[in-house]
């Protein structure tokens, strides 16, 4: 089992450590893991966010255990050297595009959603993000219109082939959940997304058993917090689902709480907390880890297939939480580490 640790940067550091911890506790046997610099950390050493060395440490590994980029020290920098270039090297090099970002509420969690208890506890979906193209990956710049103004620009695109393998991503994420699909896009405004739900259909044809709907993404983010209990798996292109990904983590109680994975068409995945580093916090033992955690029981599940140590950290997770094991997003004040202790003490 080689496994990749890239902590990066702010609490990256802090959330990774306990997720090794709680891997190092399971005593799986050939557990192999293999540090590696990203973000800002890796630029301030090696002058790039995402070295040779990095990515050579990445491509060798089964999966990749990585914690967040992001320093403000470095939005200065040309956008190529950025730390959140890591992240997005990673995924774009490694063929990462489907990224998997579930949302359920852990029982008992009711009260710390920011809807109400009644609408929270209805909450278990499974956004699949396409990670690898729309405006993410098309060309950009800011340039100069010849009356002398300056002008930012992202071209967003999608080609069927792109949308076709993130849609049988979702068919079959559906068929293995409540067989119900819906795709999230602008198709009354944007071309890409016409395309987008034009492929979707077609492929719909191969999986008659699953209820393909679709939705404009303004009113999935409304439909998000009015009744999210309607929605079991949601096929999204990259910036949708960026962005409804946060959204679903505040409804399930915090974006402490939740995990990713990012997968190629093999075995091979990145897994993170779908939050960033978050400097606010960054040093002061207070971020949550439990995202971190459970993306760890995301790797060993899909990379490993290791379902059973997969659902006992799952299941440690829902017990330290049950047992009122609370961060400082949820309103307690456990610490980083102590919430580590938690967990290892649960399993
Ligand atoms: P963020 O997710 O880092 O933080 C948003 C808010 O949520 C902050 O108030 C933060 O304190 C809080 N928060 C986040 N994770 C938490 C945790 N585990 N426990 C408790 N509170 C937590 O988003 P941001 O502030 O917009 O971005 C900060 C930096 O992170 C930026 O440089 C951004 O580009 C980067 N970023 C990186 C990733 C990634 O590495 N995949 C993801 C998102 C943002
Ligand atoms: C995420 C982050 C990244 C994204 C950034 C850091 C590039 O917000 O993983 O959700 O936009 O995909
Ligand atoms: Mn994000």
């Amino acid at each position: 089992m080689k496994i990749a640790v890239f902590a990066g940067d702010g609490i990256g550091p802090e959330v990774t450590e306990q997720a090794v911890r709680v891997l190092r506790a399971l005593g799986l046997p050939g557990l192999e893991l293999t540090e590696g610099d990203v973000g800002g950390a890796a630029y301030n050493k090696h002058g790039h966010p995402l070295p040779e060395v990095t990515l050579a440490t990445a491509r060798a590994a089964d999966a990749i255990l990585f914690g967040a980029v992001g320093d403000f020290s470095c939005d200065h920098l040309e956008r190529h050297l950025r730390p959140e270039q890591a992240i997005l090297g990673l995924r774009k090099e490694l063929g990462l595009f489907a990224n998997l970002r579930p949302a359920r509420l852990f029982a008992g969690m009711e009260g710390f959603s920011a809807l109400r208890p009644e609408v929270a506890g209805q909450i278990d979906l499974l956004i699949v993000r396409e990670l690898n193209g729309d405006v993410y990956f098309g060309e950009k710049g800011i340039r100069t219109l010849p009356d002398g103004r300056r002008q930012g620009w992202d071209m967003m695109a999608y080609a069927e082939d792109e949308v076709r393998r993130i849609a049988h991503v979702g068919f079959r994420a559906a068929m293995g959940r409540k067989k119900k699909l819906c795709s999230v896009d602008k198709a009354n405004v944007l071309e890409t997304s016409q395309l987008w739900r034009n492929v979707m259909i077609e492929v719909a044809a191969e999986y008659p058993e699953v209820e393909l709907s679709h939705m404009y993404v303004d009113n999935a983010a409304m439909q998000l917090v009015r009744a999210p209990g309607q929605f079991d798996v949601v096929v999204t292109g990259n910036l949708f689902g960026d962005i409804l990904s946060d959204q679903a983590s505040m409804c399930v109680g915090s974006i402490g709480l939740l995990a990713s994975a990012s997968l190629a068409e093999g075995t091979k995945g990145l897994y993170e907390p779908i939050h960033g580093s978050a400097p606010d916090i960054a040093g002061q033992d207070k971020a949550n880890p439990l995202a971190t955690i459970l993306s760890a029981a995301m790797l060993l599940r899909h990379s490993f297939g290791a379902e059973a140590p997969a659902a006992r950290i799952e299941a440690a997770v829902a017990r330290a939480l049950g047992d009122g094991v609370r961060g400082f997003d949820l309103g307690g004040s456990m610490g980083t580490r102590a919430i580590g202790d938690a967990v290892v003490e649960r399993l």
